[in-house]
């Protein structure tokens, strides 16, 4: 193992993040020493690999596996009662620990299940893609689907460790590294400016996970993710601030019956909350304009229907985190500078759609 990065997360206890390459070899590190048994959670796609995990973590523990579907389709109250059968069946106890090892997804099931086996076991989060490395695996979010609504059924339950093994990202498609970027982006935006620079000196080659700037962008974006929610786990406050972008992005996702990727989704939704910063007289034209070269130099989109205004809007009312049934978007002053905005004219919040309907 070499060249590694620790980011820590303030808390009661916090918890490390390891950034780097070969991690994977050395994960029993990241275990609590007296965990006897080991959950590990993962998609079909990830079954090899997480063989190999078993092979290398038994010992004096017992590895169990749990195979459970990828995507939202793994986030299903089946799909948790699956892992606690699996659990219980093998005498999972109060010291042993849970493994989250794919996609946000499966970060995000794996937690649930940690969060509510014996009220509550060790989580490693191991995240296997852009996405999960920089926002779904860091800061405790866990939770699954109802047929009402995405993540409507959760706990906050902070991981013991996260593990983001660059490796793993070497066979993600363009599209996929893309699409996760979308975040980090995001947090380039409302964080650490740097990232934008960073892109902005190779949109090409940024998104190559063998790429020094990608892994400066992932850090610097972890790095934002670590100390929100290091300040503000249960969202009283800033952690608000990272959604930026997703007030219209979730309503998009909806709309396209979430086969949108979520990182597209949230691309047009920040250049839709960098043109309501711009139009309330907030943001200079210049800052709002950089959102949309940035994101199309790297093949994100940043345009939607221009009749799908009344949806979206209705969409967005009905968030769950919108204030009683009061719009609230996270919006920015300047570079860096994130605040809230709460219950804009509708036309502003249709002039700023007009910015990006196509
Ligand atoms: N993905 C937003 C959050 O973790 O709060």
């Amino acid at each position: 193992m070499t060249d590694t990065t620790t980011i820590s997360v303030a808390g009661e206890p916090g918890y490390d993040i390891t950034i780097g390459r070969g991690l994977l070899s050395s994960l029993g590190e990241a275990l609590p020493a007296g965990a006897q048994k080991v959950l590990v959670v993962h998609p079909p796609t990830l079954a090899k690999q997480a063989e190999e995990l078993r092979a290398q973590l038994m010992g004096d523990r017992q590895v169990l596996l749990a195979e459970i579907p990828d995507a939202e389709a793994g986030k299903r109250v089946e799909v948790a009662a699956f892992c606690w059968q699996v659990m219980g069946q093998a005498d999972f106890t109060r010291t042993d620990v849970v493994v989250g090892f794919g996609g946000g997804a499966v970060t995000d099931l794996a937690g649930f299940v940690a969060a509510t086996w014996l009220r509550g076991v060790a989580l490693v989060q191991v995240p296997t893609t852009v996405l999960g490395m920089v926002d779904a695996a860091v800061g405790g979010k866990t939770g699954i689907n109802t047929a009402e609504g995405k993540n409507l059924v959760g706990a906050f339950w902070p991981p013991v460790a996260v593990v983001c093994d660059l490796d793993l990202l070497d066979t993600l498609s363009k599209n996929e590294a893309t699409a996760g970027f979308a975040e980090v982006v995001k947090a380039g935006f409302i964080w650490h400016p740097e990232i934008l620079d960073l892109i902005e000196a190779d949109p090409e080659g940024i998104v190559n996970p063998r790429g020094d700037g990608f892994r400066r962008c992932v850090e610097l974006a972890i790095d934002m993710k670590a100390r929100v929610v290091g300040e503000d786990l249960r969202e009283a406050g800033l952690r608000e601030v990272l959604n930026y972008g997703h007030t219209l992005g979730h309503a998009i996702e909806h709309a396209e019956r979430y086969r949108w990727r979520h990182g597209a989704a949230i691309s047009v939704g920040m250049v839709f909350a960098a043109e309501l910063s711009r139009l309330a007289g907030r943001l200079s034209d210049d800052v709002a304009q950089r959102h949309r070269t940035v994101l199309e130099s790297l093949g994100l989109p940043t345009t939607y229907r221009a009749g799908a205004f009344q949806t979206l809007k209705a969409t967005m009312q009905r968030d769950k985190k919108s204030r009683g049934s009061m719009l609230r978007f996270i919006v920015l002053d300047d570079l860096a500078r994130p605040t809230v905005l709460q219950a804009p004219d509708e036309s502003l919040l249709f002039a700023a759609y007009q910015e990006v309907g196509a």
